[in-house]
């Protein structure tokens, strides 16, 4: 964070400074007590599990020069607030004030927020890596989305940031909005609007009314990158005061791609175009889902002043950075395991789905476990994406726990042959038990469901079984 006196982030947050004593944060801020480096600020949260109170004196052992805290603490001075969540979303919000005061057109902090249903922290990791051949860059690790991650890595940036990407999730009606409160971007990109979180919105219209929350927030100098490709992103445009830039594989989009092509490793190389620039990318990502991501990016880091030419080098050289999104890792015998167990909705699994029909294999195998708050609507869409996998050219498919059940019926449905081309399996350890006994070098395994179904554990497995194999 930027330097701040204890008095200062007090007077941010509306809290009381106890004991009244002079001090100033030096090193960052923290919710994690492990964490903690001399000079930090540690941020007390009241969890559903652990209370970040019961690690104060850790934090102070560890140099915390003070804590935000919902009471006073002997251990070391505490900014004592009502909502610690809360008041480190306002401590964010002044230093992103500081930080683009005298805006615009100084050369400060450009601010992009990115949203979307699936693709969020794959954008993010690509524009991340884009915009830091640019110049210097805080872009969050993993999928820190919310009203804790977000804040966090806004307080990141300070005085030399020049390009500070967020990534903004939404799981109602007015998230969004209180995302952009925190640090009001001044590019908006929306990917997708799928069915991720369907229980909690109802609909996927009122999941776009959500995600449209970001263009709204925009500035009129600003500007929206919008998916072309995807209707309800599109149907934004009318929801913003910022110019609008258009991203996707039709021809009338802004930023497009042409030329798509896949290598033998399930990773798509393409032509940017955008004006009257043309640019190859050859992604290093796995999968043709990745387009649209790698297009979003290029419509953001354009907008943030980069060149077509700086973008299309950039894209190309950029790596996978969050685990378990389309890992494909070779055992030692030729078994080939795609680890995308990060989380799963219909549009992820079929993307996932395309992306294993890409890879040469032997034979394709889909270990799938179920898809979480999907609603009244899931029995149906469990069912049809073990059609879709059958479609997709998957050999095997292996739903696993009783959740995913649907998703066999599907495949059986479909024209799997019962066992050989669809089975069900009770858990994780069946799962693990059927595939050490049938898979053989050549054949590539997909491992997806939802996050709480933890399939990254058993995609870990299937690559410890094949170790030194
Ligand atoms: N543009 C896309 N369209 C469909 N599926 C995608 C797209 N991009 C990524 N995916 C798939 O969605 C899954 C989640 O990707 P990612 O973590 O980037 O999304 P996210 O929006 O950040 O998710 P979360 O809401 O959990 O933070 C991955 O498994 C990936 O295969
Ligand atoms: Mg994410």
């Amino acid at each position: 964070m930027i330097e701040m006196s204890l008095a200062e982030v007090a007077g941010a947050v509306g809290g009381r400074l106890t004991p009244d004593t002079t001090g100033t944060v030096r090193g960052k801020v923290t919710v994690d007590s492990r964490a903690v480096a001399p000079g930090d600020l540690f941020v007390a949260v009241p969890g559903e599990r652990v209370d970040g109170h019961d690690f104060l004196a850790a934090a102070a052992d560890a140099g915390a020069v003070a804590a935000l805290t919902t009471r006073p603490d002997g251990a070391l001075p505490c900014v004592v607030v009502e909502e610690p969540v809360a008041a480190l979303g306002r401590l964010a919000a002044a230093v992103h004030a500081r930080l683009t005061a005298g805006r615009p057109g100084t050369g400060g902090l450009v601010t992009i927020g990115i949203t979307g249903s699936s693709g969020k922290t794959s954008t993010k990791d690509l524009l991340g890596q884009v915009l830091a051949a640019a110049g210097a860059t805080v872009s969050p690790p993993g999928s820190y989305n919310n009203d804790i991650g977000l804040p966090l890595t806004v307080l990141d940036a300070d005085e030399d940031t020049r390009f500070l990407v967020l990534e903004m999730g939404s799981r109602g009606r007015g998230h969004i909005a209180r995302l952009c409160r925190v640090a009001r971007p001044d590019v908006g990109v929306v990917l997708n609007v799928g069915s991720a979180h369907l229980g909690e919105f109802g609909s996927a219209d009122g999941i776009a009314v959500a995600k449209g929350e970001l263009v709204e927030a925009l500035p009129a100098e600003g500007t929206a990158v919008l998916n072309a490709d995807d209707p309800r992103v599109i149907g934004m445009a009318p929801r913003t005061r910022a110019r609008v830039v258009t991203t996707g594989r039709s021809a009338g989009a802004d930023v497009r791609a042409e030329d798509v092509v896949l290598d033998e490793a399930g990773r798509a190389g393409f032509t940017l175009v955008t004006g009257g620039a043309r640019a190859r990318v050859r992604l290093q990502v796995v999968g043709e889902h990745q387009v649209a991501n790698a297009l979003s990016a290029a419509g953001a880091a354009l907008a943030a002043g980069m060149a077509p030419d700086a973008v299309a080098a950039a894209l190309s050289a950029a790596v996978p950075r969050s685990r378990w999104r389309m890992e494909v890792t070779r055992r030692d015998d030729g078994v080939i395991v795609v680890n995308d167990a990060y989380n799963a909705n219909p549009e992820s699994m079929r993307a996932a789905l395309a992306a294993l029909a890409g890879l040469p294999a032997r034979r394709r195998i889909a270990v799938l476990g179920a898809m979480a708050e999907l609603g009244p609507g899931a029995a149906d869409e469990h069912e049809r994406l073990g059609r879709d996998a059958v479609a997709a050219g998957v050999d095997l498919v292996v739903a696993v726990g009783p959740d995913a059940v649907g998703i066999a019926d599907g495949a059986l449905a479909a024209g799997a042959r019962d066992r050989e081309g669809a089975v069900r399996v009770p858990d994780r350890a069946a799962a693990r038990e059927l595939l050490t006994e049938v898979l053989v070098p050549g054949d590539v395994v997909l491992v997806k469901a939802s996050r709480s179904y933890g399939l990254e554990v058993l995609a870990a497995d299937l690559l410890a079984a094949g170790a030194g194999a």
